[in-house]
């Protein structure tokens, strides 16, 4: 069994509360930080390997470097805590029951960055998390590690919790901060990118909860130690959501580097297949990235055992690869019809579009369309081909990488399941109910 980090603590009791996450240890790493120079900080993260887990797996230290600590205006830490990625949970699952590991990571985040007010912009949707981080900072100010000159250091720092938007697209980080700014979250055009003119046109920088949370450990066992745990470029431990058709879901803390096949049929983890029934598919970090058979879930093309890591997830690129994402881990058994699942994709990424780019705004309508059509059993061969023109069409022609996101699922499916499309077509057979607008509809 892998080494717990971030989740160690979790199942002790009063867990969420101050002072027993006081009593595990709780905000040492500020004592820590608060003795140290700034850009020490950023050396240590940068010695971990840390790697964002917001999606991109962008190297922590590298980005943090980024900030123009130059300009005489503030500079900003955002928390990313948006979590609208479907499949995606763990973020969620951290900040309901260890709420302080966030505002730990915060405070010694924004010391790092020189940032005197941060900001949490939480998914709108889940009000009771944003109530029991506000308790949770409440608690933080009643100890003296928020507000001014904390523990004498002469560091000031405030910390607010945003409810966002309701849109998938206020968790790109431009978007975030539009969003926070009172505005619409329409992505920016960058650069500049957020480093260097973002909330407010200052310096900002936005990282994801688990990112945020990794870094007191980084402090408290150095970097060096850090870089230890995983595999290759892969430092450390990364939370993943494991849901689908699996006898264990829910959210797992692995060394990266645990082989997937470990991973889904490990006791430890998944618990194997529901029912007993056979493995057709996974999406290996939420629904944007390329949807893999079984076959290359478990051993990639060169049939090397494929490992949770950035790395060995990437191995083959996007033809017989995936990406690590989020960490949201859908697994699929032979009874899904990978068509469906996908319309369903296509229906989320059409409906959370922000229209700004043409591409993105009308081609994931189109795609939708089409893939109703087929699993209405009214598709023709030919949608198969125009599908896959459609998403040639918007990968990488958008502002934000929404538009890529919506297409490399369409992508991957009909690489990988080009025969269900053809069989569904050919049978001209309905797959399940599919009109929304029926489901919407009260009997
Ligand atoms: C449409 C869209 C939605 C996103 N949603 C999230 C999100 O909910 N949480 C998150 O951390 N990153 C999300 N991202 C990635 C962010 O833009 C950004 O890369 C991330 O917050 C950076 O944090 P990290 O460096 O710690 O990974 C999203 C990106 C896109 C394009």
């Amino acid at each position: 069994m892998s080494r717990k980090i971030l989740l160690e603590k979790i199942n002790v009791e009063g867990i969420q509360g101050y002072d027993a996450y006081r009593a595990n240890g709780g905000y040492a790493s500020v004592e820590k930080a608060l003795k140290m120079k700034p850009d020490d900080i950023v050396e240590e993260v940068k010695k971990s390997g840390l790697r964002g887990r917001g999606g991109a797996g962008f190297p922590t230290g590298m980005k943090w470097s980024f900030i123009d600590k130059k300009t005489p205006n503030p500079h900003y830490l955002v928390c990313n805590a948006d979590e609208s990625e479907p499949g995606t949970f763990k973020d969620r699952y951290l900040m309901q029951h260890m709420p302080h590991a966030l505002v730990e990571g915060m405070i010694v985040s924004s010391i790092a960055l020189e940032a005197h007010v941060s900001y949490i912009y939480i998914r709108g949707e889940l009000l009771y998390v944003y109530h029991i981080l506000e308790k949770a900072i409440a608690e933080a100010y009643a100890n003296g590690w928020l507000g001014q000159n904390i523990k004498g250091s002469g560091f000031n720092l405030d910390i607010y919790v945003q409810p966002g938007g309701g849109a998938y697209i206020c968790g790109e980080e431009t978007g975030l901060i539009e969003s926070l700014e009172g505005k619409r979250g329409n992505p920016r055009m960058k650069p500049p990118f957020p480093a260097i003119q973002g909330l407010w046109m200052c310096p900002t920088m936005v990282n994801n909860v688990e990112t945020i949370a990794a870094v007191p450990h980084i402090l408290n066992m150095g970097g060096e130690e850090y870089a230890k745990l995983g595999v290759g470029k892969s430092t450390g431990t990364k939370l993943i959501s494991a849901c689908g058709h699996i006898n264990k879901p829910g959210v797992y803390e692995i060394e990266l580097g645990l082989p997937v096949e470990e991973f889904i049929y490990s006791d430890a983890y998944c618990g194997g297949i529901k029912g007993g029934k056979k493995l057709k598919a996974v999406v290996a970090g939420g629904s944007s990235v390329p949807i893999l058979p079984a076959e290359l879930i478990l051993k990639t093309a060169k049939g090397e055992p494929r490992l949770m890591s950035y790395e060995s997830l990437a191995e083959g690129g996007f033809v017989t690869g995936t990406a690590m994402g989020s960490g949201g881990f859908i697994v699929m058994d032979e009874t899904t019809s990978v068509v469906k699942n996908l319309w369903n994709f296509t229906r989320f990424y059409h409906h959370e579009s922000c229209g700004q780019c043409s591409p993105c705004r009308e081609g994931t309508g189109w795609m939708e369309k089409v893939l109703h059509r087929i699993i209405e059993g009214k598709g023709k061969m030919s949608d198969i081909d125009l599908l896959w023109d459609i998403q040639t069409k918007i990968d990488g022609r958008t502002i934000c990488p929404l538009g890529d996101a919506a297409s490399w699922p369409v992508a991957s499916a009909i690489r990988h399941f080009r025969k269900e499309f053809e069989e569904l077509i050919q049978s001209r057979e309905k797959v399940g109910e599919v009109s929304y607008l029926k489901e919407a509809v009260p009997a």
